[in-house]
């Protein structure tokens, strides 16, 4: 437990003093009327969702949103029939932990989905200073939309205790892990209880690249460059492991037509997503002169609910966690030269028309 991320460790011993045991009620005083409409809105949603939820594949996602982290939790609401989005759980990445957790309850409320719960997890990487990305993603980290700030409660249990709690109670196997932040809240779970990692049926991760390079330094990826130790305790734990690196989703790209098709939708999801989208592809077109920029977190939902758009390869990953000028890079044994047994499945293609043209009919139904 010494080795727990300072963050988390914290929290569990103000925990330990407070004896919590309340998981449904936010920060502040809300007046009743908009609880009774928050409890009711959520029985509805229920009560729409409980026949088709009934053989869908169990996930939670861990996110820092994030423009694209937006789309992909959208896109896994549009698909209840398939995946069954038990919490989402928030960690500090592309913005402070505050700001992510503000703006997946934000994402949630634009869904129509307030009961969904939304959890606060680490505020800082294990070990490391947190690195953020306000450059990519803007102030608010979802600049873009004009989105109001959201009404519906952060729960009051941790992320990381979410996550030990629900492999514990959840049948062996059955939940799914979708990674598209920083690993630190999965790491900190499986350091915290490792008797979780067995349950878990596999980890599903947008992070790290092979030949398409870095984004944040000229070898590493955003996700495993902010918590390197992290990624490297997620990738040596044993869990099934599917990476989408930035060889897939640099293929993914909203051009202008792509764009345009989510706002035709005509829905405020649609006019959101195609502002969301427009606001990250500015970045691109200022900073490396491209006219499209990569949908890079949607790439996991995408993998769950339409594997034959993609082509694969399993391989060794390693994450390089000593070097300061190569730090977060994933190094992944391609050719099998290493002799290390394979640890991961590494997603490196797609069928990019394929899953745009998905993508907008799914969000057509939110
Ligand atoms: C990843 O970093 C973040 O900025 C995005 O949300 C995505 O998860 C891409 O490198
Ligand atoms: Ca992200």
């Amino acid at each position: 437990m010494s080795g727990l991320n300072p963050g988390y460790r914290r929290h569990l011993s103000v925990a330990a003093a407070r004896h919590c045991c309340d998981s449904d009620c936010g920060p502040g005083v809300r007046p009743a009327a908009q609880m009774w409409t928050l409890r009711r809105k959520r029985r509805m949603v229920w009560r729409n969702q409980h026949e088709t939820r009934m053989s869908a594949h169990k996930i939670i996602i861990d996110t820092d949103p994030g423009q694209d982290d937006a789309v992909a939790i959208l896109f896994a609401l549009a698909c209840p029939e398939a995946l069954e989005v038990l919490a989402l759980t928030c960690v500090a990445g592309n913005v402070q932990l505050e700001m992510t957790t503000r703006n997946a309850r934000r994402i949630c409320e634009l869904a129509g989905r307030c009961d969904l719960p939304v959890h606060a997890g680490c505020d800082r990487p294990i070990g490391r200073d947190l690195v953020t990305a306000e450059q990519v993603h803007g102030r608010s980290g979802l600049d873009g939309p004009d989105l109001p700030e959201p009404l519906m409660p952060v729960q009051r249990v941790h992320a990381v205790d979410l996550i030990i709690d629900t492999l514990h109670r959840q049948p062996s196997g059955s939940v799914t892990l979708v990674a598209i932040g920083p690993l630190t809240n999965i790491a900190t779970a499986f350091e915290a209880a490792p008797d979780i990692i067995e349950r878990v049926h596999e980890i599903v991760l947008m992070g790290g690249a092979y030949a398409a390079h870095g984004n944040v330094t000229p070898v590493a990826e955003f996700n495993i460059h902010v918590d390197p130790q992290a990624a490297d305790i997620v990738v040596h734990s044993g869990v099934p492991l599917v990476m989408l690196p930035l060889d897939v989703t640099h293929k993914v790209l909203v051009t202008r037509a792509r764009n345009a098709a989510f706002r035709a939708l005509g829905t405020p999801v649609g006019r959101a997503v195609a502002d969301l989208t427009g606001f990250f592809g500015r970045y691109n077109a200022e900073r490396h002169g491209a006219d499209a920029a990569p949908l890079h977190d949607p790439c996991t939902i995408g993998w769950l609910l339409r594997p034959d758009l993609f082509s694969a390869r399993r391989v060794n990953v390693a994450i390089e966690t000593q070097s300061e000028l190569t730090m977060g890079m994933t190094v992944v044994d391609w050719w099998g030269v290493s002799g290390h047994a394979a640890n991961a499945t590494f997603v490196h293609d797609v069928d990019a028309d394929g899953f745009f043209a998905f993508l907008t009919d799914r969000l057509a139904r939110l």
